[in-house]
């Protein structure tokens, strides 16, 4: 792919999500001067900040800019206490990030979760519990399930002669067989360049979702006789993380079962504010559209403090630049600047501990510089 048309829509969003941006394009430019790339970052709102800026969480003008670039860099959006009058379908979780995840079919959510050695003392379990270390990646299917099944609605049903009326609420856990194979096949070649074992989550024990699950994923498994699959039920595999997560290398899981345990294996990490994500989809060519945000929300209670970890947010930028435009070199770098850092000892408040010697707590801004530094 030719420098010239590396396209980023930047969309940096609510609560912490600028603040951490300016830290990750900080770093982003230093990674352009390294390698002489050239980047052309747009930035638009999203969010309430869309609200507040064009009336809608996803402004006409922000969709087209996504639709005119190669990839989206994604902050944060959803500022639960802001304004309950506006509607649910009209607020950011769903009027811009579930929107912009169904526009450009963006199906694979992968969210690697690692701990790192220096920052044991975060994680919630003992060291002993902890094992050989924690290296987790959650392939998430993100367009389909209960987030999207029809048909999705409250109604006003009949209690009964002179007993008023009753509401019920219907979400629809519904999956095709193409979409189960298609992010099992992520899953797969994920494993395959790692530690090539697949653990497929599922409720095939109760759900018709489940045994189609477990099926089809076995089905293509066959094409990968050097990857051990294995299928756990997504209860066990809640109580697996936090008993052995070092068993763990690929997990697999519909939408909703990696909502759930994607945020569970991050606290596994020490710190949501670790945890970058893509979320990608069909490739076309040899391109494929990506999307990129940090795992962790807005974080409005320490937003604008220059307390944020922007580790999820520039590791973020490290995934786009491998998945979207192919630049591992790039993306290298990004990671082992990151890496130093946290061995040189600059923490900020969410992994810092005073019982580490060689530790120094440090604000958003001192991280986003020192990783830039370590370029
Ligand atoms: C996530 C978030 C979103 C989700 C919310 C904000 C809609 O929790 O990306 O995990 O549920 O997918
Ligand atoms: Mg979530």
């Amino acid at each position: 792919m030719n420098s010239e048309s590396f396209k980023i829509a930047v969309l940096a969003g609510d609560g912490i999500g600028p603040e951490v941006m300016r830290e990750a394009i900080k770093v982003l430019r230093a990674v352009e001067r390294k390698f002489s790339l050239a980047l052309k970052i747009s930035e638009a709102p999203v969010g309430w900040a869309g609200i507040d800026a064009a009336g809608k969480a996803l402004p006409d003008a922000t969709l087209k800019l996504c639709k005119e670039s190669d990839c989206i860099l994604f902050g944060s959006v959803g500022l639960p206490d802001r304004d309950p009058t506006i509607p649910k379908e009209e607020r950011p979780e769903r009027a811009a990030l579930l929107r912009l995840r169904k526009e450009f079919g963006l199906f694979a959510n992968l969210r690697p979760v690692r701990l790192f050695k220096e920052l044991s003392h975060a994680c919630p379990l003992s060291k002993e519990r902890q094992g050989n270390g924690i290296d987790i990646l959650v392939v998430r299917e993100l367009t389909g399930g209960m987030y999207f099944g029809q048909p999705k609605k409250t109604e006003e049903i009949s209690a009964g002669a002179g007993k008023g009326k009753i509401l019920r609420a219907i979400d629809t856990m519904v999956y095709t067989t193409p979409e189960i194979e298609r992010i099992a096949h992520v899953a797969f070649r994920a494993a395959r360049v790692r530690r090539k074992k697949l653990t497929s989550i599922d409720k095939a024990n109760v759900l018709e979702n489940g045994v189609l699950w477990r099926d089809v994923v076995m089905t293509a498994g066959r094409e990968y006789p050097d990857v051990t699959l294995e299928h756990m039920f997504v209860d066990n595999a809640a109580m697996q993380l936090m008993l052995k997560p070092a068993q763990f290398d690929v997990l697999l899981c519909e939408n909703m079962f990696g909502d759930i345990l994607s945020d569970e294996a991050a606290a596994l990490a020490g710190s949501l504010g670790m945890l970058p994500s893509a979320s990608l989809g069909a490739q076309s060519g040899d391109r494929v559209f990506g999307f990129y945000e940090p795992a962790g929300g807005t974080a409005p209670d320490i937003a604008g403090k220059n307390l944020a970890n922007p580790i999820a947010q520039i590791l973020s930028t490290a995934m786009m630049l491998r998945h979207s435009f192919d630049l591992s070199d790039a993306a290298i770098a990004i990671e082992n600047a990151v890496a130093k850092t946290i061995t040189a000892g600059c923490r900020t408040g969410d992994i810092f501990s005073p019982a580490e010697t060689n530790a120094r707590r440090v604000g958003t801004i001192e991280m986003g510089d020192a990783i830039a530094g370590a370029i």
